[in-house]
């Protein structure tokens, strides 16, 4: 029985340790990503850069082979996104570093006996919470759920194994900046129907509501 065992170990895993992720790799290519996207790829600026720790690790990888191919224009990223700098294999290493950096929303209330200055620097460091903006907060969670949630996930968290990107947590200004994109034709909101862009269905007031709703739904 525990041969059987081993060997079935082998056949299910094999292919995976061929293509092994290696995070210590990804950690060294992030440095150079953290000089924008900020030490815990939390991005910084209002949304300028983006955060991108934490979104599913498909989701990074494919935007990284946008931006290489030049499919999607990234005028910053295009020196580190050249084939000489970023092979496939990095970008899936460094792409699976950075989904695994966790952040937080708030901070753990202090622990005044115990209390580790450089844990707290930590926590600090790891913390984002999008601002909450002003809108119809009501209306923007039913048309997300609605019209969003069956791809970006419950409460705009982004589904990894789809590598649909979470909203909820990302800057509202970046989240605009895109809408533009998509409109434009610049980015592709969904390939199986490239044509057709969903977003242009809806007002700027809806997608404000929405943006509101999605300022919310990443407090905990
Ligand atoms: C020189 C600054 C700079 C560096 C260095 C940089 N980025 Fe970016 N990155 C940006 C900017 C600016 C954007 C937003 C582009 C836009 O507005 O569409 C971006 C966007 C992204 C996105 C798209 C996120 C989304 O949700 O749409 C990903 C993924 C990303 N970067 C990953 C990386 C990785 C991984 C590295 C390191 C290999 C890296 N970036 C290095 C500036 C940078
Ligand atoms: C059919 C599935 C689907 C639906 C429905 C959908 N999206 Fe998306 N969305 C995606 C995918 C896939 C991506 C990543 C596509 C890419 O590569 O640019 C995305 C990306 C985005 C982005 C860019 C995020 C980033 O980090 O770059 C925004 C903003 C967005 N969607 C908003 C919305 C809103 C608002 C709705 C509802 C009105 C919506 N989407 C409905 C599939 C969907």
């Amino acid at each position: 029985m525990k041969i059987i065992k081993q060997w079935l170990l082998l056949f299910c895993c094999l292919p995976y340790a061929v293509s092994a992720i290696d995070l210590d790799n990804g950690e060294e290519i992030n440095e150079v990503c953290a000089g924008c996207h900020g030490e815990f790829a939390k991005g910084g600026k209002d949304g300028e850069y983006p955060r991108i720790s934490g979104q599913p690790a498909e989701f990074i990888a494919q935007q990284l082979r946008l931006f290489r191919a030049r499919e999607r224009q990234n005028m910053p990223m295009l020196p580190h996104t050249e084939a000489r700098e970023l092979p496939d294999s990095d970008i899936n290493d460094v792409s699976a570093y950075i989904n695994q950096i966790q952040l937080i929303t708030q901070l753990p209330p202090m622990d005044e006996e115990n209390f580790d200055a450089l844990e707290r620097l930590l926590q600090t460091k790891k913390m984002l919470n999008i601002p909450k903006i002003d809108g119809d907060v009501e209306t923007g969670k039913s048309l997300y759920n609605k019209e969003c949630r069956s791809c970006h996930g419950a409460e705009g968290k982004g589904k990894e194994a789809q590598a649909v990107p979470m909203l909820a947590g990302q800057y509202t200004n970046y989240l605009w900046k895109q809408v533009g994109k998509y409109r434009a034709g610049e980015r592709i909101h969904d390939e199986d129907e490239p044509d057709e862009e969903l977003l242009n269905d809806f007002s700027d007031e809806q997608l404000h509501a929405i943006f509101a709703y999605l300022s919310v739904a990443d407090d905990e």
